[in-house]
């Protein structure tokens, strides 16, 4: 697994373009945090991990082209506050920030090396938590086994390894023999995305259309669900991409086990349950274009919500890097209390 989402040189972060994927390899440099903002914005990266790191690096890189025009403090916060008002659902992004906001000095050469190095830490550890999540998701998982996933949580939303992908990774670097369907993720196909990565590694992935996931589990082929996440409140309740709650309702019918891959940065304990998590919506050219060619679909309104509630009650489990817990509110401020890496 070769794929570097983002990276970042000296002042410079260089973005893979997702919108190209995979009929083009793009990178793109970025030295100016507004055309950063605009990246997350039209989804050049996207994934919840990865417009996170990428709003932090967005935030050293505004640090770096402060002229001194302003009270550099001042200058720090309007920076933040463009970066942390991209995307709405994806509380990575607000945690990232959140972790870099108290480092801001009055210094802005002092300011810099800070930010720069709590970047790299945050980009860091998600490789490692992610390493984890997989771990313990092997544990329930077995040789010859048969997954569904949905969306792209996979290595290009995150610093390796992906969310959702991790035990994929694993399994099969360990000789595992493993299948995986990849639902195509309507507006936006994300799916290719898992497609793409899952195949450039040689795991064994099959496209399908979001609506034939529930075939596959009424014909007995999915052992388990696995998917990321955007934002999970304390009671369980998870944010996904929209097409993951239905998944879980259809898993829950058919007996199948449906798991939520979730590094701890994308809880929000702060809010009590899933209806109050905003919901990014999205432009309606997402559902009435593809590829910028306009689809028979007339022109009547469109509703193109990018997230879905899953109700706590559908997940089977949620693997953290801590190992997995159950979606209920004493798991998870057990899970915040204990944070033993284990
Ligand atoms: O709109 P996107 O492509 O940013 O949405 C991404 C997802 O919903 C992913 O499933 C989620 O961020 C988990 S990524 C590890």
């Amino acid at each position: 697994m070769n794929i570097n989402a983002l990276s970042y040189n000296d002042g410079v972060l260089t973005l893979l373009d997702q919108t190209k994927l995979p009929h083009a390899t793009v990178y793109r440099d970025y030295t100016d945090y507004e055309t950063i903002a605009r990246a997350i914005e039209e989804m050049i990266v996207r994934g919840a991990p990865a417009i996170g790191m990428t709003a932090a690096y967005g935030a050293v890189i505004g640090a770096r082209q402060f002229t001194g025009d302003a009270h550099f403090t001042d200058y720090m916060e309007n920076v933040i506050d463009r970066l942390w008002h991209t995307r709405p659902t994806a509380v990575n992004l607000m945690w990232a920030l959140n972790r870099l906001k108290p480092l801001v000095r009055d210094n802005p050469a002092e300011t810099i090396q800070r930010l720069e190095q709590a970047a790299h830490d945050i980009f860091k550890e998600d490789a490692e938590i992610n390493r984890r999540i997989g771990e313990h998701l092997l544990e329930v998982l077995h040789d010859g086994v048969t997954l569904l996933t949905h969306c792209n949580p996979g290595a290009l939303a995150t610093a390796a390894y992906g969310t959702a992908t991790a035990p994929m990774y694993l399994a099969h670097e360990r000789g595992w023999n493993i299948k995986v369907y990849s639902d195509e993720t309507r507006p936006r196909l994300q799916g290719a995305l898992t497609a793409y990565e899952l195949s450039q590694a040689g795991i064994d992935v099959t496209t399908i259309t979001d609506s034939t996931a529930a075939t596959l589990m009424q014909q007995g082929k999915i052992d388990a669900v696995i998917v990321g996440c955007d934002r999970i409140a304390a009671n369980g309740d998870t944010v996904n991409k929209i097409g993951t709650m239905p998944l879980a309702i259809c898993a829950n019918y058919y007996n199948v086990p449906f798991y939520v891959a979730a590094p701890t940065p994308s809880f929000d304990i702060s809010l009590a349950d899933g209806s109050r998590i905003p919901i990014e919506e999205r432009q309606s050219v997402e559902v009435t274009t593809l590829n910028e060619q306009a689809l028979s679909i007339p022109d009547v309104p469109v509703y193109n919500p990018a997230f879905d509630i899953t109700p706590h009650k559908l997940i089977t489990g949620i693997a953290t890097e801590h190992g997995i817990i159950k979606a209920n509110k004493e798991a998870i401020i057990q899970l915040f209390e204990k944070k033993e890496i284990t």
